[in-house]
């Protein structure tokens, strides 16, 4: 199984920061090769610019969400085709901050895993819930929905190229995480769920952390049968916390 370390940079940044960061990042793994896949997501404006700094690095470059129709009168938007054609190869999709500031529906969210793949682009797919929907104890029916509505009846080409990132709403920029057992719960709950969905292929798709996941709480989370990596918001934004995260999960795939 991959282990990955993706960094979502969310509305933050600038084109010099982005850069600095991101030449940070990528000296950091020169020093410090990692068999971890690194992915960033910077910002739309400097997706270009990023896939052009980390083309000779192995750093894998993502866009943060796209639009699902190929083309279009769709004012604002961008397309698959459009990341494609500069050299972006993955994309979030699904976020819960698009879901739930957007109006974004699983519907919505499947065709854009759709789009992608036809694209040769690999969509990291989002799922997770409220605090609201924990509290009720709604947290399995509530994820089950969301992957079955967004990714059931995929081409079979989606499952091979799927990431999905388990994202619990009530940890997302809160500074509280899931604990590990909350965490391998749900994860192996997804990846049972996948199954019925995309067949044996699914213990394949890497299922991703994310929600307040930094060095402290890593080696917990990290080492977990069905945590294969994390998607990581804020502590993404400083180099040192990043390389510390691939540097831990590098060393919980050991
Ligand atoms: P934080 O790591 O800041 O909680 O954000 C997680 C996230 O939303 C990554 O997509």
């Amino acid at each position: 199984m991959r282990t990955i370390i993706a960094g979502n940079w969310k509305m933050h940044k600038d084109r010099r920061a982005a850069a600095d960061l991101l030449a940070e990042v990528v000296s950091g793994l020169r020093s410090s090769p990692s068999r971890v896949e690194v992915i960033v997501a910077p910002a739309f404006p400097f997706l270009e610019m990023a896939a052009a700094m980390v083309a000779e690095e192995g750093v894998r470059v993502a866009a943060q969400n796209c639009h699902q129709e190929p083309q279009g009168a769709y004012t604002g938007e961008v397309s698959a085709a459009m990341l494609h054609s500069i050299g972006v190869d993955h994309c979030i999709v699904g976020h819960s901050e698009r879901r739930q500031y957007y109006g974004e529906s699983d519907d919505v969210v499947g065709r854009k895993v759709a789009a992608l793949v036809a694209q040769g682009i690999t969509p990291i797919y989002c799922c997770g819930e409220s605090l609201e929907e924990r509290d009720r104890e709604a947290q399995f029916d509530v994820v089950a929905t969301q992957l079955h509505a967004a990714l059931a009846g995929q081409d079979h080409q989606v499952y091979g190229r799927l990431v999905v990132a388990y994202e619990p709403v009530w940890a997302i920029g809160t500074g509280r995480t899931a604990t590990a057992a909350q965490a391998q719960e749900m994860h192996a709950f997804i990846r049972s769920e996948l199954v019925t969905v995309a067949g044996e292929e699914a213990h394949d798709i890497p299922i991703l952390y994310g929600g307040s996941c930094k060095p402290e709480n890593a080696p917990e989370l990290f080492a977990c049968t069905d945590v294969n990596g994390g998607l990581i918001g804020g502590a993404s934004l400083e180099a040192s916390s990043f390389l510390e995260l691939v540097r831990i999960a590098e060393t919980v795939m050991a």
